[in-house]
């Protein structure tokens, strides 16, 4: 305020205009400031990933290439990448080595489903049920899961996982995620109430695989986890790319589960209706649980692979025991009561018109397949106005989801970051037909994906085997899960 006066003082006077024009140049002392940091961002710039690219050799015609979708440079792009991710590895064993101390000083090991006060509070609560031993799926889901949000601190991972790998997780976890909520849960109990009921049939056509008993554990999430009002529940293979906060608060109309609907295969390709409906005409009086009327073949199916679960409504409709009972019909019956899978067709009958549907774009599904049944290239004739090929998979709808599916046995990490350049995708995606896999290893940097790979027992970091990888995509076992 004073200064500005006698500035003004100044300035009023002929003279003293005169004296301030004479005063030697003062340099301007945020100048070389300003400089510096122009430098310094433009030589950032260099070390942004290249988007174009020209080959100094092969390519006469100096013409520019974009570094994404043409898979022919991606050679040079990846090998010029090389030299940064083992640089920035070292720095991540760093942040590993402090992640350690920090859980070591927070004692943050889950116990036995009891989850600790904080981790009760509103929000989100998501779990996730693995027994693979690779971690990068569970990254990606994070990963993709937290991005995608707009109240990420809203939002509580629980991963239930074998124990014995909890304290290296949980240190992967923690240098990836600093600042995310994630718990791991321990139960060795349940898991044995739950293996009680599981039996595999080899006459069910179902992959063996699916028998884990952490196939079957989102079905008794409920019963563990009654704190919560509400379970999101995720399968371990999907990528999400709306806000979980949009599907953890939608209405459930009084429905003890949401799930997505999945007309491209109908109940009838699952069960055995000659089995189904003898059972159902014997005991359907009885039960509580049971439809009281037959079930109908040309019903669509629903995937069980994201759920919102109401934890007091799938309590009180017996859902757990009905999906035992069935379970245990599949055992006793002499001929296989259902095919293809293990976890799903029980789940199809307890839930059987008892689901809220949710939109489709909540589950788009089959990206980790490689080919169309038969039936499904009739129904797909509707959707896409003429009749897919069988191969590869097709999922239109993958452009607006909000959760990409990769059920099936072709997992984008079980194949190679970037596939080989003659290579057949296993699916393509949306309306541009993208390699869905791309879409999956958006979502882990090369440098994660190199310190996160599981190593063999020779001590390296295993890499698919293409020639393996192609002889099973050979195998057409009908691959409906
Ligand atoms: C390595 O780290 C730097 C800075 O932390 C980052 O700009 C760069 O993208 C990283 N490289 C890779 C391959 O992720
Ligand atoms: C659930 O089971 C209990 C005990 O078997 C029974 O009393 C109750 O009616 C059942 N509820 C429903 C909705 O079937
Ligand atoms: C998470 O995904 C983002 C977006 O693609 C990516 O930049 C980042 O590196 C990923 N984080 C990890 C740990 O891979
Ligand atoms: C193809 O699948 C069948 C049944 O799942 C299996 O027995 C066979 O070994 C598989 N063949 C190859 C080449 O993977």
């Amino acid at each position: 305020m004073k200064a500005k006066k006698e500035c003004l003082l100044l300035l009023s006077s002929p003279a003293a205009a005169d004296a301030l024009l004479m005063a030697p140049l003062k340099p301007w002392k945020t100048a070389p400031l300003l400089l510096a940091v122009l430098c310094l961002g433009f030589l950032l710039l260099q070390l942004m990933p290249a988007s174009f690219i020209r080959h100094p050799i092969h390519d006469a015609s100096d013409t520019w290439t974009s570094v994404n979708p043409k898979r022919s440079s991606v050679g040079v792009a990846s090998s010029l990448l090389l030299d940064d991710i083992s640089q920035n590895l070292s720095e991540k064993q760093e942040q590993g080595m402090k992640a350690m101390s920090m859980i070591a000083s927070q004692g943050a090991l889950g116990t036995n489903g009891k989850i600790s006060e904080e981790t009760m509070t509103p929000g989100a609560h998501i779990f996730l049920c693995t027994d693979d031993m690779d971690i990068r799926p569970l990254i990606v889901v994070i990963n993709s899961t937290i991005i995608n949000s707009r109240e990420p601190h809203q939002i509580h991972f629980h991963i239930v996982a074998p124990e014995k790998g909890h304290m290296d997780w949980l240190i992967k976890l923690k240098t990836w995620f600093p600042d995310v909520n994630i718990d791991l849960v321990r139960l060795e109990t349940d898991l044995q109430l739950v293996s009680r009921h599981i039996s595999f049939r080899s006459d069910s056509k179902a992959r063996e695989e699916l028998a884990s008993p952490y196939n079957f554990l989102p079905f008794y999430l409920p019963h563990i986890f009654k704190q919560f009002e509400r379970i999101i529940y995720l399968d371990s293979d999907v990528v999400v790319k709306g806000d979980i906060q949009e599907l953890n608060q939608l209405d459930l109309e009084g429905k003890a589960v949401a799930a997505v609907e999945d007309c491209s295969q109908m109940f009838k390709i699952y069960f055995n209706f000659d089995l189904l409906t003898a059972i159902l005409e014997k005991e359907r009086r009885d039960i509580s649980w049971l439809p009281y009327k037959l079930i109908e073949p040309n019903t669509c199916i629903f995937n069980r692979g994201v759920l919102l679960i109401d934890v007091k409504r799938w309590i009180h409709e017996n859902l757990t025991e009905a999906i035992e009972w069935w379970m245990g019909k599949f055992r006793e019956a002499e001929k296989p009561l259902y095919k293809y899978g293990l976890s799903q067709p029980p789940f199809l009958l307890a839930l059987y018109r008892k689901y809220k549907k949710l939109e489709v774009t909540w589950n788009v599904r089959g990206l980790g397949r490689n080919e169309f049944s038969e039936i499904e290239r009739e129904y797909m004739k509707t959707v896409l106005s003429k009749k897919p090929a069988r191969r590869p998979f097709l999922a239109p709808l993958a452009d607006g989801a909000k959760v990409l599916h990769f059920n099936g046995k072709y997992k984008p990490w079980k194949r190679n970051r970037l596939s080989h350049p003659n290579s057949q995708p296993v699916s393509l995606c949306g309306l541009k037909a993208i390699d869905c896999a791309e879409l999956w290893w958006h979502y882990l940097s090369p440098v994660a994906d190199a310190s996160l790979k599981p190593i063999d027992k020779y001590g390296l970091r295993t890499d698919s085997n293409e020639a393996s990888q192609r002889t099973q995509l050979l195998n057409d076992t009908a691959e409906l899960l």
